[in-house]
């Protein structure tokens, strides 16, 4: 899809698709009333006799019959204009999106004035259209591929394309391209996306300017000492990949930054087995290490001067006859021990490793994304993803990053006195706490192997997947992390 900007005005644009935002009971205001002239007074008559008042989200269409150079009129609604936010922007681009799909509108020109921050509302419009965009169609055999829109215009008389209007469009651009290959790396089947196949993916990716990638083999992996996810391989006939892809900026870097990814390409919980209805979606548990390989697949579009280095464990946790069993102890490459009770707290296990060789560069800044427990869905849901961090300012980044990128982000405290659930009495910790606080426990395991360096630790076992279709994203894979990541690096 095609970003247009254009100096024109709604009686003369020619386009498949009008699309005029309206406030709430603001449907007197003069634009609406000059295309209500040239309609000859037909659009007055449709709204009146429907209930479209411009509530937020509400949508009215309109055959305009010759009658406009543009073919067809969306309304769409702004709701009462009080709190009009990126968001609001994100959530109209994603509808008109659809709504032209459903239409079969190649064009879609969208009369453009915000009151504010024009630069964020013309990338969040941008960015919502493109969001709602994406399919992942490649196993059906019948679908006929949806019509595709083939450009989206910004226009308004006066429209400048200003440098900080088209700088956002096309970091919003660039984000999405790595949403997408996120989406799509979870929604690939678990036996196409093994740890080989991440691996290749991430070589496939992650090169261009000042960006490369290198993939560890078992050995390689056993060399490093990477013994957790050695031990949660141990139940595979597939072998692990250690991903490290690495981008130095073209200067001197400002910030040296770690960003790791969970890659369990499925869990399956291994001897610890999980009942088949929690598996259904297991495929998912790689989610964190997409979302950090899309990351970075970006970094050579955005030119950040920051020092990035992706660091993605994977292997599928299965139960076979060379397992990890419950009551096995890891020794770490830091010297540190865990005693593993539950096969299925596999994730803290892989990450571990990569926190440890991390911390041993001693990065500005070190942030990992998991899907790690289901405690943290119980407690958020499935649109808020939770946040720990050893260092407040860190965290206030984030939070803000996240908010600016639509994705929800909820901080959760790393409460020491939990850490006496973790105790174990044969080794440092062990791999589960108590029946409370899941999340919590799982963070602290992960506290254990970072050090002094400031950390961050999203778990998106909620936001990873949708379980049903949403104005953004159709149901699976959604990518959640990557444009919180990439606002992070650009506000660094
Ligand atoms: N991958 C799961 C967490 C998960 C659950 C992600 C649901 C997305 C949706 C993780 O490896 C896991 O199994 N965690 C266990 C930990 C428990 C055994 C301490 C859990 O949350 O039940
Ligand atoms: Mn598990
Ligand atoms: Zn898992």
């Amino acid at each position: 899809m095609e970003i247009k900007i254009r100096d024109s005005n709604a009686e003369r644009i020619k386009t498949d698709l009008l699309v005029i935002p309206v406030y709430k009971k603001k449907l007197d205001d003069a634009l609406i009333r000059a295309l209500d002239r040239r309609l000859r007074g037909n659009l007055r008559v449709r709204v009146q006799k429907s209930k479209f008042t411009g509530a937020e989200g509400a949508t009215l269409i309109h055959q305009t019959a010759g009658l406009l150079p543009a073919a067809q009129l969306l309304l769409i609604g702004l709701g009462d204009g009080a709190e009009i936010t990126g968001d609001t922007w994100r959530k109209i681009g994603a509808r008109v999106r659809k709504e032209a799909g459903a239409l079969g509108a190649e064009d879609i020109a969208f009369f453009f004035s915000p009151d504010k921050d024009s630069a964020i509302a013309g990338s969040a419009l941008v960015e919502g259209a493109l969001l709602a965009a994406y399919q992942f169609n490649k196993y059906r055999s019948n679908s006929k591929p949806s019509a595709e829109v083939k450009s989206f215009t910004l226009f308004n008389s006066g429209l400048r394309p200003t440098a900080a209007l088209m700088r956002s469009i096309e970091m919003a651009q660039i984000a999405v391209s790595g949403v997408s290959l996120a989406r799509d790396l979870v929604n690939e089947p678990p036996s196409v996306t093994t740890a080989r196949f991440l691996g290749e993916q991430a070589k496939k990716y992650c090169r261009g300017r000042g960006l490369s990638a290198e993939v560890w083999d078992k050995r390689k992996i056993e060399s490093m000492k990477l013994a957790g996810l050695l031990a949660v391989n141990r139940g595979s006939h597939e072998e692990p990949r250690f991903i490290k892809i690495h981008y130095k900026p073209a200067g001197k870097p400002r910030k040296k930054v770690v960003l790791i990814g969970k890659g369990i390409t499925f869990d399956s919980g291994g001897l610890s087995l999980k009942p088949s209805k929690s598996m259904e979606t297991m495929k998912l548990d790689m989610a964190g290490g997409a979302a950090v390989i899309a990351a970075m697949s970006c970094l050579p579009k955005l030119g950040f001067d920051i020092d990035v280095t992706g660091y993605v464990p994977t292997t599928d946790n299965l139960p076979g006859s060379n397992a990890q069993k419950p009551g096995d102890v890891i020794r770490y490459r830091n010297g540190k021990t865990i005693e593993v009770l539950n096969t299925d707290a596999e994730g803290r296990l892989i990450l571990a490793d990569a926190l440890a060789l991390a911390a041993e560069q001693t990065p500005d800044y070190m942030i990992n994304l998991a899907t790690l427990t289901g405690a943290c869905m119980v407690a958020l849901g499935t649109q808020v993803g939770g946040l720990f961090s050893n260092n407040q300012s860190l965290a206030d980044t984030l939070l803000r990053c996240a908010g600016e990128a639509g994705e929800k982000l909820w901080q959760l405290p790393l409460v020491k006195e939990y850490k006496e659930m973790i105790k174990s009495s044969v080794a440092d910790m062990k791999n589960i706490g108590g029946s409370h606080g899941g999340a919590i426990t799982a963070a602290l395991i992960l506290q254990e192997f970072v050090g002094d360096v400031p950390w961050a630790h999203l778990d998106i076992a909620g936001p990873a997947f949708a379980e049903s279709d949403n104005a953004l994203c159709p149901k699976g894979g959604t990518g959640f992390g990557v444009r919180t990541l990439l606002k992070f690096l650009s506000a660094l």
